[in-house]
């Protein structure tokens, strides 16, 4: 090599774009890309967001602030999914079916997380397995519903209630406008129930801990907390996000932004999912078949257990990717008394029942539940027992929860069902 071809080569060194990309820039690139696809794709259940400018705003907002989970803690999350997914654990996801804002407060998040704990551990002592608590906390702030709208008590219509992420519970038409301030509160929130759920946590090994999920629906709050991790795009905004029964079309956005996170994700599975819908759902969200990535949380109906999830298991035992399975016992069962939406104890029991019957005799493994359930006394679920109910003490915004007593039946009813 001649004195001048070195300075050649000098020159184009510091000329040409570097050969290995810098990793952070690559990292960004990889969320960008799967926002663009998330964005590309229809959103189905958004809120009728009276003015586009002012989401837009917050979302750009929210993408400037930190994120609220961490990558370790998602990953912490998917090593107890793995023995979940093994056999080597059960899990219990469980919480309010709507958080309430000013319920985010140290001493009832203590509370609900304390009872999660306990829960668990009643779980563990039956069977020897730990289990996995996976809170409905910190970020299940928005709600589908099957209709936009319900009559107003003045007359006309107002929107339904969808969630303190986006409008007021009270049946006032003022109240129900959707307010996009209200994503920002909703972080906030998030933010401080997060930090009692670390509180309790702190110090605890992996398997006696309590994570945290939601739903993952509202995409200006959901887009803008995808953040970039150092192995890969994570949602910054929960540990464990699901796709609900009303939003899991596999063009959608909700599929497309679950299957752009490492976190753990989970998938609602009702009657009306084809068997080859939910292979594709299990080949879109879990791709490289990594066990414990993928819940499908079966929410049928005690009467539609048997007739619908033999089909749907063996095609996904078959053709689809691994998935833990987990029963909803709840969304399946709603029932009306009078203008009261209520749940019966018996029918989730029965649909536990078959759920663990319909697994265990295909060889699949009935690994835990999914409830709405709350530490307080409440009578929003009831049993066929009592001739009228009064529903004396019902304060969800939302669906009927599990009382204390009601959430222990139906845990040992499953407990006692795969032993
Ligand atoms: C819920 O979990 O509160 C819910 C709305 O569930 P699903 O999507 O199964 O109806
Ligand atoms: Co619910």
């Amino acid at each position: 090599m001649t004195h001048d071809d070195s300075a050649t080569l000098e020159v184009l060194c510091c000329c040409d774009p570097p050969e290995v990309l810098d990793p952070a820039a690559y990292r960004d690139a990889a969320v960008t890309e799967a926002l663009t696809e998330v964005t590309a794709r229809p959103a189905a259940q958004q809120p009728p967001w009276p003015h586009p400018f002012e989401v837009d705003a917050v979302e750009a907002e929210l993408s400037e602030l930190p994120g609220l989970t961490t990558e370790d803690e998602v990953d912490d999350l998917a090593r107890a999914m793995a023995l979940v997914a093994r056999g080597d654990a059960l899990v219990l996801q469980g919480g309010d079916c709507a958080e309430r804002f000013h319920e985010a407060v140290p001493d009832l998040v203590r509370r609900k997380v304390d009872y999660l704990q306990g829960l668990a551990a009643m779980m563990r002592a039956a069977t020897g397995l730990p289990s996995v608590a996976v809170g409905r906390l910190a970020g299940q702030y928005g709600k589908p519903r099957s209709s936009p709208y319900e009559p107003a008590p003045t007359g006309g219509r107002m929107a339904a209630y969808c969630g303190d992420g986006v409008n007021a519970p009270e049946a006032e038409p003022a109240r129900r406008v959707p307010d996009p301030r209200r994503l920002r509160t909703a972080y906030d929130c998030a933010r401080a129930v997060l930090r009692e759920v670390r509180r309790a946590s702190r110090g605890k090994p992996l398997m006696e801990r309590v994570h945290v999920a939601h739903e993952l629906l509202l995409m200006p709050y959901e887009r803008p907390l995808v953040r970039a991790g150092v192995r890969g795009p994570f949602s910054a905004s929960t540990h464990f996000g699901w796709i609900g029964e009303r939003t899991r079309d596999l063009g959608g956005a909700h599929v497309a932004l679950a299957a752009a996170v490492r976190n753990p994700v989970g998938v609602k599975i009702g009657p009306t999912a084809a068997p080859d819908d939910v292979v594709a759902l299990t080949l879109a969200l879990n791709p490289d078949g990594v066990p414990g990535k993928l819940c499908l949380i079966t929410r049928y109906g005690a009467a539609d257990v048997d007739r619908s999830l033999p089909e749907v298991a063996r095609a996904v035992a078959r053709r689809g990717a691994p998935a833990v399975w987990v029963c909803d016992p709840m969304h399946g069962n709603g029932i009306k008394v009078g203008d009261v939406k209520t749940r019966l104890v018996e029918d989730m029991l029965t649909e536990v029942s078959s759920f663990v019957r319909v697994l265990t005799e295909l060889r699949l493994r009935p690994s835990g539940l999914h409830l709405e359930l709350t530490p307080d006394p409440v009578t929003e679920c009831v049993s066929s027992q009592e001739a009228e109910p009064l529903f004396a003490d019902y304060r969800s915004t939302c669906d009927p929860r599990l009382n204390p007593e009601q959430s222990v039946a139906v845990i040992a009813h499953f407990l006692d069902r795969i032993s």
